[in-house]
């Protein structure tokens, strides 16, 4: 598919000083409404569980028969390729190169369905934080939602200009080892500064690996879909290599069954 999207010179630079940026038109609201239908499809069917592509990011994650609290599915384009085959991809591959540069290339798409009137938050984090201490990262996350994002069923937030900390420290949420999600120490220290980004379908925001961001939980009636595509120029091996040591905390059931899926392989 053809792209119709280019940033402009202020939102390239607004990203750059901010570490975020929303934007209303990443593709048509008809387009939102047709991939939610194929997002919905996937999460029914719990695509990818055997594969470790399944997961719950704050529960143990342990009863394949359980309903997720807050279930997230890795690739979600290898199990709906119309997700790959749209105008939401297009741009957001122009998107990724106009900030990130040539060097850019799709790295991997997830899915975060939050159902309605019970999903937990995603509390406050840095994505980098979940990667290697020992390399610095050039990434972009673009979170799309598939319905309207509002402060009501969990929009996302950033804390300005958060992109140029470093990693602060992380622990897995509630201090359990057995969760997989993280969440910084000291959230509350985040609130007072948050800017929340609330869109309409189609819109999309952009957010770098050392941003820190929060999405609420979902008050509404109706599930919160949101499908991220990240982005990556190759990363670069630093000087001298992080203690990211919530990850050598964390002993998963979704661990294990990645590592039995890949042994399979
Ligand atoms: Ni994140």
């Amino acid at each position: 598919m053809k792209a119709t999207l280019a940033l402009t010179q202020e939102q390239i630079a607004f990203f750059h000083r901010e570490g975020y940026l929303s934007i209303p038109n990443l593709t048509t609201s008809d387009e939102a409404a047709r991939l939610r239908d194929v997002y919905d499809r996937i999460f029914s069917e719990r695509a990818g569980r055997e594969h470790g592509d399944h997961l719950d990011l704050v529960t143990h994650d342990d009863d394949d028969q359980a309903e997720p609290a807050l279930p997230q599915i890795l690739k979600p384009s290898k199990y709906a390729p119309e997700l790959a085959q749209s105008l939401l991809r297009a741009n957001a591959d122009v998107v990724a190169r106009q900030l990130l540069g040539p060097e850019v290339s799709f790295l991997d798409d997830h899915a975060i369905r939050k159902p309605a009137r019970n999903g937990a938050a995603t509390p406050w984090h840095q994505d980098e934080a979940y990667n290697s201490p020992n390399l610095d990262y050039h990434q972009i996350s673009i979170w799309v939602p598939l319905q309207p994002a509002t402060m009501l069923n969990g929009c996302m937030q950033f804390v300005p200009r958060s992109h140029r900390w470093d990693i602060a420290p992380h622990h897995p949420i509630g201090h359990d080892p057995k969760v997989i999600g993280l969440e910084v120490d000291d959230p509350d220290l985040y609130l007072a500064d948050a800017v929340a980004c609330e869109l309409q379908p189609g819109g999309a925001t952009v957010h770098l690996g050392k941003t820190m961001h929060y999405t609420g939980p979902n008050l509404s009636d109706d599930a919160r879909r949101a499908y991220i595509l990240m982005y990556a120029a190759p990363p670069t091996k630093r000087d001298s290599p992080r203690d990211f040591y919530w990850l050598r905390q964390q002993q998963t059931a979704w661990q294990a069954r990645a590592a039995n899926a890949a042994e399979k392989r």
